[in-house]
């Protein structure tokens, strides 16, 4: 058996950690701009100069072998304040970099938020703690539907959005207080679900024949061992970060162990009298991030205040798993126990977003030899595989974080992640050539084969 002739191949990025060009052709500062910059990190303002070789990247990605790749839109790029007037150099750009990736064979994914908002909308509103945001992201949603409709049927409106809930500020909010910040979280979080219903609404009307996918981080937490407190320990932490938001994704509500947790902690969100009904705009396509599994050992989750640092303190090493330099542990398996579990659980199509190694990597008499890297995708692909051909999952495609080099989600240059090496460092820029590693070859050839060569 084979995959799907239609399988969709190819990769992810961001706008933030590859365009640059942070304040160039009328884009607005975004929350991600003002993000303090550590020492030895990079800023922002470069990133990979994807927003003037995009034409080149895009030719990289051809010969690839992609035929899929997710872009993310940057929203103070085309509203630079979030409401008010459109930039119609930012819409320009996109327009280029859409009809770049189709006349390459390349159909393109939009992603509307990938970490950041316009920092005028946090300035003024506190960001998607107001339901004014709401309606701004709803009109930049359906201003860019209308724009690129015609050429793009796959969209995404938040990056792994069950970040939301773990105290992840990245939606912009500000003066969350310590005390009743897991209640502000639920708040944003549930201003964020209701902003992706009113895209799907709007993606229904706009674009009939388009596809939206919901999209998480996959956290995949295994019990220490089969002491029966750990194992439900697991459970109830796959549930609250995992399964919820794929929950209302597919089902079109809050589950019901949602509701008791958020109730019984006093963190209820308020609900406008319109949100049941938003609410189940559900989506086509289930999709996620996965890069590692997690072992959490037993504790009352009672003891803490936020769901993050319940898992910061439960987490304990898994001695069955190799890790990356960034602790990061590998787990291949996991990959098909997820694709097993939301099957079953959801009965949608899958789509994986993210998979990916990152590597500190040096270029050595004019090659990369990322060994590793290529490991790392052969295994989770042959699990993918295993998942759909021997389990009988209905999964659409596989992208891989990222295929070019890009700064790190926290301004890394040194964690790399891609087929092809940017010369850049974290504060020196160098020539920002594109150089081909050696797993370029190995995943042109899985990609072209369809899988069939791994
Ligand atoms: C995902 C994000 O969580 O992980 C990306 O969507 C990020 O933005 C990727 O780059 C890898 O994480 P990191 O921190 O190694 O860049």
């Amino acid at each position: 058996m084979t995959l799907n002739r239609n399988f969709f191949w190819g990769g992810s990025a961001s706008s933030f950690q590859t365009e640059g060009n942070w304040k160039g052709d009328g884009k607005g500062i975004s929350v991600i701009d003002r993000r303090e910059v550590k020492e030895d990190k990079s800023d922002w303002n470069v990133g990979v100069d994807f927003y003037h070789r995009y034409q080149e990247d895009i030719r990289l990605l051809r010969d690839m072998g992609c035929n899929f790749y997710r872009i993310q839109l940057s929203w103070s790029r085309i509203f630079p304040d979030g409401d008010g007037e459109v930039n119609p150099k930012g819409l320009d750009f996109y327009d280029n970099v859409i009809d770049c990736l189709v006349e390459n064979g390349i159909e393109p994914m939009i992603c509307l938020i990938h970490f950041d908002i316009p920092q005028s909308l946090v300035d003024r509103f506190n960001g998607f703690q107001s339901r004014y945001v709401v309606d701004c992201f709803d009109h930049y949603a359906r201003t860019v539907m209308k724009r690129y409709g015609n050429r793009v049927r796959h969209w995404l409106t938040f990056n792994e959005h069950n970040l939301n809930h773990i105290g992840f500020r990245f939606t912009g909010s500000k003066n969350l207080c310590e005390a009743s910040l897991q209640k502000e979280l639920y708040q944003v979080n549930h201003n964020t679900l209701i902003a992706h219903c009113k895209a799907v609404k709007s993606l229904r009307e706009i674009v009939p024949n388009g596809k939206m996918s919901g999209m998480m981080t996959y956290k995949l937490f295994y019990p220490l061992n089969s002491d029966p407190q750990n194992v439900f320990f697991a459970r109830r932490l796959n549930d609250f970060f995992n399964n919820f938001h794929m929950h209302v994704f597919a089902k079109g509500e809050y589950p019901e162990y949602m509701m008791r947790l958020l109730k019984s902690r006093d963190w209820m969100p308020r609900f406008e009298p319109e949100d049941n009904e938003l609410l189940k705009y559900t989506c086509d396509i289930l999709a996620f991030s996965y890069y590692n599994s997690q072992v959490v050992s037993y504790r009352n989750f009672g003891e803490f205040s936020t769901l993050q640092s319940c898992i910061d303190a439960t987490t304990v090493r898994n001695p069955f798993c190799d890790s990356t330099q960034w602790g990061w542990e590998i787990d291949p398996i996991g990959l098909r126990y997820i694709l097993n579990d939301l099957q079953r659980l959801f009965d949608k199509p899958l789509f994986i977003l993210e998979n990916g190694i990152g590597l500190s990597e040096e270029v050595v008499d004019g090659h990369i030899k990322d060994e590793k890297r290529i490991e790392y995708h052969k295994k989770h692909i042959q699990e993918m595989k295993n998942a759909i051909l021997d389990d009988g999952v209905d999964c659409i495609g596989y992208l891989t974080w990222a295929p070019i080099d890009m700064l790190s989600s926290g301004g890394e240059m040194e964690k790399r992640y891609g087929f092809v090496y940017v010369d850049r460092g974290e504060k020196e820029l160098r020539s920002l050539d594109r150089i081909k590693k050696r797993s370029f070859d190995y995943i042109r050839k899985v990609f072209t084969s369809n899988g069939e060569i791994l």
